[in-house]
C-alpha cells in the first residue's frame, strides 16, 4: 500500500500543498477562500482536518433502485477511511445511477449524461483527485469517460460481482440463466412454481451481474487499463476483501495526487490495446467494443472496429465463464482473478506501461498466479482459438457490425437464408409468435430502428426471440441482424451494431422480406443478395423518420449521438481539447 504524501515521487514531480488545485478554493487570502473555509466549518471540519490536504471526490453511483450498486453507500465509508489514513480530505458526491435492469428505454441513453456529469462536477468543485465507484454496465465507461476528459488523478472502484445464483441444485448466472429459463417456460418445460423459485435465486446479493456480461467485461477492462487496485475487478461485492480494496483505493488516490499521476499518463494507446486484448480473451461482452472506442476517444486515442478484429485474431478465449463457458465471477476470482488471467497474455500485453498502483504492468503482474486451469485456461487449451468478437463488413453494414461468434451455434456462422424484417421492436414482439409468418430455422430475423438514434439508445434488443413454435421443435438459435446491441449475458448468432443504423438511412433500412442474406464469419462478411441498382431504387423511395424529441435531453441526444462504430459518444464531447478551469475568486 502507498505510504505518506509523495513517498514514491521524485522530488521534482511531487506537488506541494500550494500546488493543489483545491488550494485556489481554500488557501488564498481572498474573500472567496474565507467563505469556503467558513462553509467547511459549517460542514463540521476543523481547519487542521482538511487545509493543505488533497480533496478527493468520491463519485458514488449508489441508489436504492440499483441492486448492482446498493452496497456502495456503505463502501464509500471504506474509501473515506483510506483517504483519511493517507492524509487526504474525502468528499462524497452522489451521481446518476445507471441501472441496467430498471432504466428505460436503456441506460445507454444516459451513459453520456453521466460522463458529462462526472466531468463537470470534477471541474466545478475543488477536486484534486477522484475515486469513481460503479460497475453496472454503462457506469464504468461513463465515469471513466468523464474523468478522462477532465484528466485528473483517478482510481476506479469496481462494484464487484454479486454472489453466484442458486436454484435447487443448480448454479445460476444472472442474465444468462434468466434468458435460458424464460425460454424453458415458453417451451412448456417449467411452470409458475419453478419461476417463483428462480425469482429468489437468480440474483442473491448486491453486486453487478456475475457472468462475463457487460459489467464484468468493463470492470475487467478498467483493471486492465490500470486504473484500479490490482485484482479489484473480480472481488465479490459482499466479500470483506471488497472493503479492504475500497480502503486501499482511498489511500492510493491521495498518493497519485501528490505524484501528479493524471489519467492521461495511464490511459495510453498501449493501455487501450491491452484492454481490447483482455476483453477479447475473456470472451467478454460485445458492448465493450462501443464503450472502449468511446473511452479511448476521450483519451485522444482513435480505436477502431478493425483494431478489435485484428487483436481478436491474435488472442484465444481463455476465461471459462458464462455465457460462453461454464463458471461465474467468484470462481474466476479464486482462480486468480484478472492478475492471474493477464499472466496468460504477457506476450501480447504492453508490460512497460504504468498503472495507478505500479511503475509498470510487469511489476503489477509479478507474483500473480492461476490456481484453477479449468476456469482460466492455458494457452494450449483455449475455449476458442480466436477472441470472442468478429467484425463484419458488407453491403448491409458498410461501417461495420459485430458478432460474438463464440456464443453462437457453429452451423450458423456460415449461413444463407431469407430475411424477415421487423421495423420496430414492439411490432416484432406482437407478431413473432404468429404461425402465419411461417418462419423456419433458416430464416434470418432482421430488426431495424433499434440503433443509437432509432432505438433510441441502441437498446439490447439484438437477441431477437426465437418463435415459440420453433422453440418447441428444438430450434435454439437463428441468424439475427440488427442495429441494436445485445446484453453481455445473451447468446446466439446475433449480428449487432450494424452501422450506419437504419434510422439514419443505412442500407439495413432497405432490406425487404424474402431478400437473401449471407453471413460468413470466416470471411468476416455480411451480404445482402440485392443488386446495387435495386438498392438505389429502394433508397429513392426511403423517407427518413421524423425526429422523436422536440425538446429536452432527448433532443440533445438525437442531435449529438454518433454511430456505433465510433462509440456512440456525443460529437461535442468527443471533440479534442480541454475546457477552461473555472475562475475561483
Ligand atoms: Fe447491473 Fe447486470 S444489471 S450489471
Ligand atoms: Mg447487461
Amino acid at each position: 500500500a502507498p505510504g505518506g504524501p509523495g513517498e514514491h515521487a521524485t522530488p521534482d514531480s511531487r506537488l506541494t500543498s500550494e500546488d493543489l488545485r483545491s488550494h485556489r478554493w481554500y488557501g488564498t487570502d481572498g474573500l472567496r477562500s474565507f467563505s469556503h473555509r467558513a462553509r467547511t466549518r459549517q460542514l463540521g471540519y476543523l481547519p487542521e482536518e482538511h487545509l493543505g490536504k488533497p480533496v478527493i471526490a468520491i463519485l458514488n453511483t449508489w441508489s436504492d433502485i440499483n441492486p448492482c450498486h446498493v452496497h456502495l453507500r456503505d463502501r464509500a465509508q471504506a474509501v473515506k477511511r483510506g483517504v483519511w489514513q493517507a492524509g487526504g480530505f474525502p468528499l462524497e458526491f452522489p451521481v446518476s445511477t445507471l441501472s441496467e435492469t430498471f432504466q428505460k428505454p436503456t441506460p445507454m441513453l444516459y451513459r453520456n449524461m453521466l460522463a458529462m456529469e462526472t466531468e463537470e462536477l470534477l471541474r466545478s468543485y475543488p477536486v484534486d483527485g477522484a475515486v469513481l465507484m460503479g460497475g453496472c454496465d454503462k457506469s464504468t465507461p461513463a465515469l471513466l469517460m468523464g474523468a478522462a476528459s477532465f484528466d485528473l488523478p483517478a482510481v476506479f472502484v469496481p462494484a464487484g460481482p454479486m454472489l453466484p445464483g442458486h436454484w435447487r441444485d443448480e448454479v445460476l448466472g444472472s442474465g444468462t440463466d434468466m434468458w435460458k429459463y424464460w425460454d424453458d417456460k415458453r417451451a412448456g418445460l417449467i411452470g409458475d412454481c419453478e419461476m417463483a423459485e428462480l425469482e429468489n435465486g437468480l440474483a442473491r446479493s448486491p453486486g453487478h451481474c456475475m457472468t462475463m456480461g457487460t459489467a464484468s467485461t468493463l470492470t475487467a477492462a478498467a483493471e486492465a487499463l490500470g486504473v484500479t487496485v490490482p485484482g479489484a475487478s473480480s472481488i465479490p461485492a459482499v466479500d470483506s476483501g471488497h472493503d479492504r480494496m475500497a480502503a486501499e483505493s482511498g489511500r492510493l488516490i491521495v498518493d497519485l495526487v501528490w505524484r501528479r499521476l493524471t489519467l492521461s499518463k495511464i490511459l495510453t494507446a498501449e493501455a487501450y490495446e491491452d484492454a481490447v486484448a483482455t476483453v477479447l480473451a475473456l470472451g467478454g461482452s460485445t458492448n465493450a467494443v462501443i464503450h472502449l472506442i468511446a473511452m479511448a476517444g476521450r483519451s485522444g486515442i482513435t480505436l477502431t472496429l478493425d483494431d478489435f478484429d485484428r487483436v481478436a485474431r491474435t488472442v484465444p478465449v481463455l476465461a471459462n465463464l458464462r455465457p460462453g463457458g461454464q463458471y461465474l465471477m467468484e470462481d474466476f476470482h479464486f482462480a486468480g482473478g484478472l492478475p492471474g488471467f493477464l499472466t496468460r497474455l504477457t506476450d501480447v500485453l504492453h508490460l512497460d506501461r504504468p498503472t495507478v498502483a505500479h511503475t509498470t504492468l510487469r511489476e503489477q503482474l509479478a507474483g500473480a498466479v492461476v490456481h484453477n486451469t479449468d476456469v482460466i485456461r492455458e494457452r494450449a487449451k483455449p475455449l476458442a482459438q480466436e477472441g470472442g468478437v468478429a467484425v463484419l463488413r458488407g453491403n448491409i453494414c458498410p461501417d461495420g457490425a459485430v458478432i460474438k461468434h463464440i456464443a453462437a451455434e457453429p452451423h450458423l456462422l456460415h449461413h444463407t437464408g431469407p430475411a424477415v424484417v421487423f421495423d420496430d421492436y414492439r411490432e416484432m414482439q406482437r407478431t413473432i409468435n404468429d404461425p402465419a409468418l411461417a418462419l423456419t430455422a433458416d430464416h434470418v430475423l432482421v430488426l431495424r430502428n433499434a440503433g443509437p438514434k432509432g432505438g433510441p439508445g441502441m437498446p439490447e434488443y439484438g437477441m431477437l426471440p426465437i418463435p415459440d413454435y420453433l422453440l418447441k421443435q428444438g430450434v435454439r438459435d437463428m441468424v439475427r441482424l440488427s442495429d441494436a446491441r445485445m446484453s453481455g449475458t445473451s447468446y446466439g448468432a446475433c449480428v449487432l451494431h450494424i452501422a450506419p443504423e437504419s434510422y439514419v438511412g443505412g442500407p439495413l433500412a432497405l432490406v425487404r422480406d424474402g431478400d437473401l442474406i449471407t453471413l460468413d464469419v470466416d470471411a468476416r462478411s455480411l451480404h445482402l443478395h440485392v443488386s446495387d441498382e435495386e438498392l438505389t431504387r429502394r433508397r429513392t423511395k426511403w423517407t427518413p423518420p421524423p425526429a422523436r424529441y422536440r425538446r429536452g435531453y432527448g433532443a440533445l441526444y438525437e442531435d449529438q449521438i454518433t454511430q456505433a462504430d465510433t462509440g456512440c459518444d456525443f460529437a461535442f464531447l468527443a471533440r479534442p481539447g480541454a475546457a477552461p478551469d473555472p475562475y475561483v475568486g
